[in-house]
């Protein structure tokens, strides 16, 4: 297995694939976990070839101290690829993925653009829009995974690759889950152990009544300390972001 940094290095690798060789693509922004993992097993097992990108992504942050405390465990990740056979690691440094800075950002008007994720921080799709472009273009994949934890994120990439006529199929995956409930993610990795059980007790009072009372679950997250950014439902999915001892954590599921 190789890393990558630069553009000039790794197009050279992939230019070199033979065109019968099919790509699998994980896109991530590290400090992985067993969610990353099932997207990469997934990716082993349906493609020739499996290229993983770990890059904390400065234009999807829109506060800069989340974008600073964003955990970062670039060896530990390395030895995750490598015990799950990836071919190809790219770690692009912020320079090589944006030249000119970002004076080319994709501006999503998708009305999923503009609620929930997309109210509550303004730019952040056209920055994870902006990224996956890119990285699609670094790696031209066949296939790309992502995880439903992030299901607006999966449904506007489907839109992107839809309107741009990109050649790559997009594959949502299922969220992974802790026993409570919690869905799997990368912030998880900032509670420290006196913290943890409040993003657990989360998970279980979303899931700990009627899912026509919203108003009675938001009082039980907010009396047990949880401060909620939204907690709405749309195409028969709960839609849940909160701030947990400081740290965003979102989900969604789907209630019948
Ligand atoms: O889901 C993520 O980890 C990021 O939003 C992505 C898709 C890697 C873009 O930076």
């Amino acid at each position: 297995m190789n890393s990558y940094t630069h553009y000039a290095n790794w197009i050279k690798v992939r230019q070199a694939l033979p065109s019968r060789i099919r790509i699998g693509f994980v896109p991530t922004m590290g400090a992985l976990h067993a969610g990353h993992v099932s997207l990469l097993k997934r990716a082993r097992a349906e493609n020739d070839f499996l290229v993983l990108s770990i890059f904390v992504n400065p234009t999807q942050f829109n506060k800069a101290e989340d974008y600073q405390h964003y955990p970062r465990t670039l060896e530990r990740d390395i030895d995750i690829a490598r015990t799950y056979e990836v071919d190809a690691v790219i770690v692009p440094e912020e320079k090589d993925l944006y030249p000119e800075g970002n004076q080319m950002p994709i501006v999503p008007h998708h009305p999923l653009s503009q609620i929930l994720e997309g109210k509550v921080r303004p730019g952040h799709f056209s920055g994870v829009l902006t990224v996956v472009m890119k990285l699609l273009q670094w790696v031209k994949p066949h296939r790309v995974y992502f995880g439903e934890k992030d299901f607006q994120q999966c449904e506007l990439i489907q839109a992107l690759v839809r309107n741009y006529f990109l050649d790559v199929e997009v594959i949502p995956c299922e969220t992974i889950r802790e026993a409570s409930g919690l869905p799997l993610s990368s912030r998880n990795q900032r509670f420290t152990a006196e913290q943890l059980p409040l993003a657990h007790r989360f998970a279980e009072l979303l899931r700990s009544g009627s899912f026509d009372d919203l108003g009675a679950i938001q009082r039980r997250l907010e009396e047990a300390g949880l401060h909620v950014e939204y907690l709405e439902t749309h195409f028969n999915r709960l839609f849940v972001a909160v701030e947990c001892h400081g740290i965003r954590l979102i989900d969604n599921f789907v209630i019948l």
